[in-house]
């Protein structure tokens, strides 16, 4: 896989550079309505400039291409990367001008006027139902027209890897590419916890849906020492032990799964010993702290309980290597941060690699204000670096590699 350093040295002044990023951030709607600055979490531009940066220094006319949430396939402007394209001119420290269309005539006109050193963010490659699409033939279309507004392809969203998108993956058959430094960055570390981790190698997973995380956990089952499970998909495992659960979150047709994955991991699998409840999902909800056996039915289980965070402490103080993703409770809420809090602080207190995968667990390292240079790496990926993880052969690197 050849780097976009490699390509800085063969000389890209001059040249067009198309820059795929993951700069799919949270916004807040009511903000984005008023046209107030609306971007809750940045990270993910943030950690898109140094690639951006070094093109730039180095000569290249910069077409970054990226997605926002999930539109249905046509221009909608609650989707628009209109808040992004300010917010990136304002890291990089120069105007970045954001086209009207994704790889039409608007997008054509600009990237053909780009200055050495000059920037433009291409709008939502979501706006178009092509970008993905299953079928290849549709794909590849758009990926021609993407092709047009550039000599070179850069991958640096390395969050969006996993998808076979056009902009992710067909367009790297159609231009010379390589990865960028992000993406080189996510890469390196990844191996790290797959080939040889040092020992204890613990995982501590949370997030709402048990669903999305079983393959993952029978990938990882084999490969650590201790899985630690919180957040809502730990009452599925729970309902498995036979507990009742109240009315928090069951997935009941995984509870089989979870049963098995308990029977096969021994004492390796490590659930909650107590819970915050309360009777609705609500900030200022009455709670209480409950034991896991005693659940009460018209309760929910919205965060992970004291005893808990100091037994999942324990663990985690032992450990060499840690990977930690999702959230142990809705951390959104401020009666249901703690545990959260606790085991992001377990997190970086852990004398060794310390990897926080991704999504929701990177948003709460930095909305409750923890030191994001305490870890040893915080993933821009949530679900690409679950399915490296897995071991599952992802698209966007596939195509990087020849
Ligand atoms: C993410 O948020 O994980 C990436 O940006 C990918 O987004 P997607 O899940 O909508 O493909």
């Amino acid at each position: 896989m050849r780097s976009v350093d490699e390509l800085i040295a063969d000389g890209v002044a001059g040249r067009r550079v198309l820059v795929r990023a993951d700069l799919n951030v949270p916004l807040d709607k009511a903000r984005l309505r008023e046209g107030a600055a609306a971007i809750t979490d940045d990270g993910r531009i943030r950690a898109s400039v140094p690639t951006i940066q070094a093109l730039r220094e180095a000569g290249a006319r910069v077409v970054v291409a990226a997605h926002l949430g999930r539109p249905a396939g046509e221009p909608d402007p609650q989707y628009s990367l209109a808040p992004v394209a300010a917010r990136l001119g304002e890291l990089l420290g120069t105007d970045v001008p954001l086209a009207a269309d994704v790889a039409g005539p608007d997008a054509t006109g600009r990237a053909a006027e780009l200055a050495d050193g000059g920037v433009l963010l291409l709008e939502n490659v979501r706006f178009e139902a092509a970008e993905t699409s299953k079928d290849d033939a549709v794909r590849g279309e758009l990926a021609d027209r993407l092709a047009g507004l550039a000599d070179l392809y850069v991958d640096d969203a390395f969050g969006a890897v996993h998808r076979k998108h056009a902009s992710v993956y067909d367009i790297a058959q159609r231009l010379p590419h390589a990865a960028g430094r992000l993406v080189a960055r996510e890469l390196e570390v990844l191996t790290r916890l797959t080939e040889s981790p040092e020992r204890p190698y613990v995982v501590v997973l949370g997030g709402s849906k048990v669903s999305d995380k079983l393959a993952v956990i029978e990938a990882l089952l084999p490969k650590v020492d201790t899985l630690l499970v919180g957040g809502g998909m730990c009452f599925t495992f729970l309902a498995a032990q036979g507990h009742g659960v109240g009315k928090s979150l069951l997935e009941a047709d995984q509870v089989d799964t979870c049963r098995r994955l308990l029977a096969e991991a021994g004492n390796r699998i490590v659930l909650p010993l107590d819970v915050v409840c309360a009777p609705e999902f609500s900030a200022d909800a009455e709670t209480t702290v409950v034991p896991v056996e005693g659940i009460p039915d018209g309760q929910m289980g919205l965060d992970v309980g004291p005893r808990t965070v100091e037994l999942f402490g324990s663990a985690l103080g032992d450990a060499r290597t840690v990977f930690w993703n999702g959230p142990m409770g809705v951390f959104e809420l401020a009666p249901f941060q703690a545990g959260t809090r606790g085991i992001a602080q377990a997190v970086a207190a852990v004398d060794g690699l310390s990897v926080v995968g991704g999504g929701d667990s990177a948003a709460a390292v930095r909305q409750l204000g923890l030191d994001e240079a305490a870890y040893g790496h915080i993933s821009t990926g949530g679900g690409a670096s679950l399915e490296y993880l897995e071991g599952r052969q992802l698209p966007g690197l596939a195509a990087l590699a020849d």
